[in-house]
C-alpha cells in the first residue's frame, strides 16, 4: 500500500518551524512533500511567532473581552479542550466538537469540514465568527494600538500599528509552530524497534491490513482528504458528512470524538471506525490493540508530552 510506504519511509524526525504549507494533494510517488525540514526561524520570522503567541492568549481579541483562542485551545494540554463542545459567548454548545492546533499546519485544509484553506483564513474567519471569538477586527485594532507595550511589539515587528492582517499573519505564523514530533510511533519508524510493545506493533499492522491507512495516512496520519464519515454505517450521532479526515496524531488526548464529540472513549472511537468506514466488526482484542498503537502516537511540544486536557 502506497500510502503506508510515506508513512513509514517519511516520520516526522525534529522539532521544526516551517514556513512553507504542505503541497495540498501529494504528489504520486514523491516522498518529498512529507519529509520535515528543520528551517530555522529568521529574526524577523521569530518576532511574528512571538507576537503571534501573545496574541493567541490575548482576551482582547475577542468581542466580549473574555476568550481567547487559549480558551478552546489549550496549548499546555492538547491543543484543544477536554468538552465534547465547547460554549459560544453566550453559553450555547457550539455545533462540532474543538479540534487540536496541533499539527493543523501539516492538515491539507483546516476545520471538520475543510472549509479553510490557509491558517490565515482560519484564524480571521474564527476572530469575526460571533459563536467563536465575536470579534470586530478594526476595533480590536484599534484597542492594541492604544497599548503602548503592544503597539511597539507591532512596530518591532510590522514597522507600523496594529492592523487585522497583522493579527491573523502573526496568529497563523505562531500557529504553524504548533507542531509535535517525538512520538513513540516516530521513534519506532526511525529504526527504534523497541518503542513499541508488541500489543501497539499488532495495533499498527491492524491499522494497515484492515484498512484504517486509506483514508489516516501521510505526515499526519490523516488530514490529507476528504471522505464520508459514515461509509457504510452512520460512525457520528448527528449526520454523516464528507469531513476532511482528522490526523490521528495526539489522539489519545483528545476525546471526545468525532465532529459531534459522540464517542466517549479511544475505544469507542476505535470500534465506530471498523464499522462505519470499513462494515468490519473488530473484536475486543483488535480494538484494545489499535487504540495501544494510537496512544503512542502523542508526540512532544516544547519538550513536554502532549495531555489531556483537564476536564471543565
Ligand atoms: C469557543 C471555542 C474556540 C475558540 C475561542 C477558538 N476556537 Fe479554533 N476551533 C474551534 C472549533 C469548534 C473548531 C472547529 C470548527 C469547524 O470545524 O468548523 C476550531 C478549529 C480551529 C482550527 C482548525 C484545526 C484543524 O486542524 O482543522 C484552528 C487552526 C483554530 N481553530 C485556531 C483558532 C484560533 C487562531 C483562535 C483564536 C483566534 C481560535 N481557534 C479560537 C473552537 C474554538
Ligand atoms: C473511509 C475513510 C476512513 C477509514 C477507512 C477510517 N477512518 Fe477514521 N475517520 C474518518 C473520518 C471521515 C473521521 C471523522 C468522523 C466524524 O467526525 O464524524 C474519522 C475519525 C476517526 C477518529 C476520531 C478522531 C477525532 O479526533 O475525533 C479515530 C480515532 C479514527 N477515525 C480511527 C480510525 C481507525 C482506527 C480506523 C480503522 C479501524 C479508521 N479510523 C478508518 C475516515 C476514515
Amino acid at each position: 500500500m502506497a500510502v503506508v510506504a510515506i508513512l513509514a519511509r517519511r516520520p516526522v524526525i525534529h522539532a521544526s518551524v516551517e514556513a512553507t504549507r504542505p503541497a495540498a494533494t501529494p504528489p504520486k510517488g514523491a516522498f518529498n512533500a512529507l519529509t520535515v525540514r528543520h528551517i530555522p526561524p529568521s529574526a524577523q520570522e521569530a518576532r511574528e511567532i512571538a507576537l503571534g503567541e501573545l496574541l493567541f492568549g490575548d482576551t482582547r481579541l475577542s468581542g466580549d473581552g473574555k476568550r481567547s483562542c487559549v480558551t478552546c485551545h489549550d496549548v499546555t494540554t492538547n491543543g484543544a479542550s477536554g468538552r465534547e463542545r465547547d460554549l459560544t459567548p453566550q453559553g450555547q454548545p457550539l455545533p462540532v466538537n474543538t479540534p487540536t492546533v496541533f499539527n493543523a499546519a501539516r492538515n491539507f485544509r483546516l476545520n471538520w469540514s475543510g472549509n479553510a484553506r490557509t491558517l490565515e483564513s482560519q484564524a480571521r474567519a474564527s476572530l469575526q465568527n460571533p459563536s467563536i471569538m465575536g470579534a470586530d477586527l478594526t476595533k480590536v485594532a484599534r484597542v492594541l494600538a492604544a497599548d503602548a507595550a503592544t503597539a511597539e511589539r507591532f512596530h518591532d515587528t510590522y514597522r507600523r500599528d496594529p492592523r487585522p492582517e497583522d493579527i491573523v499573519r502573526a496568529l497563523a505564523r505562531y500557529e504553524a509552530t504548533l507542531i509535535t514530533p517525538g512520538s513513540r510511533f516516530d521513534h519506532y519508524l526511525m529504526g527504534e524497534a523497541l518503542a513499541l510493545s508488541a500489543g501497539e506493533q499488532r495495533g499498527y499492522k491492524l491499522f494497515q491490513s484492515v484498512g484504517c491507512a486509506s483514508c489516516h495516512q501521510g505526515v499526519n496520519v490523516g488530514g490529507n482528504l476528504y471522505q464520508r464519515s459514515g461509509v457504510f454505517h452512520p460512525a457520528a450521532k448527528a449526520d454523516s458528512p464528507v469531513l476532511r479526515v482528522p490526523s490521528l496524531r495526539n489522539v489519545a488526548t483528545t476525546a471526545p470524538y468525532f465532529h459531534d464529540g459522540s464517542a466517549e472513549t479511544l475505544e469507542d472511537a476505535v470500534r465506530a471506525m471498523g464499522r462505519a468506514q470499513l462494515n468490519r466488526v473488530l473484536t475486543a482484542d483488535q480494538v484494545a490493540d489499535i487504540a495501544a498503537f494510537l496512544r503512542s502516537l502523542n508526540g512532544v511540544y516544547r519538550d513536554r508530552p502532549v495531555t489531556q486536557a483537564a476536564p471543565r
